[in-house]
């Protein structure tokens, strides 16, 4: 399907990282099938970390193999190192995405380690895929890329330059996420050009958190700035569990909501992501969900850009 925009539900991972109980692997499963029926093209559906660390992510060995078996979506996983990496390389999941920050104090809580290690962590994965997965793409997540809960403000040229090095290590994919929602339009249009021009033929997704409610603003901007990448979260689920205060990504329902109201095709059908978030619900009664679109309805007479093949 022709798509202007790739919208990626990355739910099943962050925004299951803050969630307490621990949903059933069928659940997850259901809710990544539930995507795909609705036209989502790619869905980050877990993380290769400790169980000690999060709970929640116990079952990715399960989820990933599964899942990136069903075909009709791009399956990714997150790893903040190596043998999450080694791990997921087992699975079939055909992308990794490495995550590391800008914010020197962010990766130390984070990841545990510092930016320095976690470079090497990352040429390290890079070098194992070229020796024993040469088709996995490996992509990286510069978290905190527009701010942090921690250090405040983080200069564009600072989230540049880690940029550059990621580059040069062979990063298939980048992300710059706003993983704390701190960022504003005009910063984000700024990082957006510098970074989307850095980057040449290499993807540059956006990230967004509406934890201050400039998420779709941000998203617009992003748009703006050259961006045709965009994570968001079913129901707007989300938040990284070592960046103080930290809240949920924007919600895919209301984004796509959006960028189809601009006349830009993500190939999701608003109408067919009811049963996906009728299972979260569901499965998640505690949880706070967040968007308007579905709970008002779509306007009368709404053409979307996406037209149900
Ligand atoms: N998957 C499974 N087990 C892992 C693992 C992984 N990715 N990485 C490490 N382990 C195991 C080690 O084998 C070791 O086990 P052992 O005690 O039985 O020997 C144990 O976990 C500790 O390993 P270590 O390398 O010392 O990790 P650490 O305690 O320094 O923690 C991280 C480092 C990166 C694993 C941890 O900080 C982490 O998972 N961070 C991710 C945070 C995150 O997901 N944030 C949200 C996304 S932005
Ligand atoms: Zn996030």
């Amino acid at each position: 399907m022709d798509r202007d925009i790739l919208v990626r539900d990355v739910g099943p991972r962050d925004g299951l990282q803050l969630v307490k109980s621990v949903l059933p692997t069928e659940m997850k499963l259901a809710w990544i099938k539930a995507d795909i029926a609705a036209g989502v093209p790619e869905i980050e559906c877990c993380s290769f970390v400790p169980p000690h660390v999060i709970a929640q992510f116990g079952d990715a060995v399960d989820v990933a193999t599964q899942a990136s078996a069903l075909g009709g979506a791009v399956m990714s996983a997150l790893t903040p190192n190596l043998k999450g990496a080694q791990i997921g390389f087992q699975t079939g999941v055909p992308k990794i995405n490495y995550v590391m920050s800008v914010s020197e104090t962010h990766n130390q809580q984070n990841v545990r380690r510092t930016r320095e290690q976690s470079l090497d962590g990352f040429r390290a994965i890079i070098a194992e895929r070229n020796a024993t997965v040469p088709d996995v793409k490996i992509g990286i997540g510069l978290a905190t890329a527009l701010g942090c809960t921690l250090e405040g403000n983080v200069p564009e040229q600072a989230t540049l330059d880690l940029l550059e090095k990621v580059l040069e290590a062979g990063a298939d994919e980048v992300m710059l996420p706003d993983t704390v929602g701190y960022a504003h339009p005009s910063q984000v249009r700024s990082l957006f050009k510098a970074g989307i021009a850095m980057a040449g033929d290499v993807p540059v997704w956006s990230h967004f958190h509406d934890t201050r409610g400039l998420g779709l603003a941000n998203a617009l901007a992003a748009l703006e700035a050259g961006c045709i990448r965009f994570d968001a979260s079913l129901a707007g689920l989300g938040g990284c569990p070592f960046a103080p205060g930290a809240t949920g990504n924007i919600v895919l329902e209301d984004l796509v909501f959006m960028l189809e109201s601009e006349g830009l095709s993500t190939g999701i059908d608003l109408e067919a992501l009811r049963p996906a978030r009728e299972i979260v619900e569901q499965a998640l009664p505690d949880e706070p969900k967040y968007g308007q679109i579905l709970r008002a309805g779509l306007p009368k007479g709404y053409t979307p850009a996406s037209h149900a093949a």
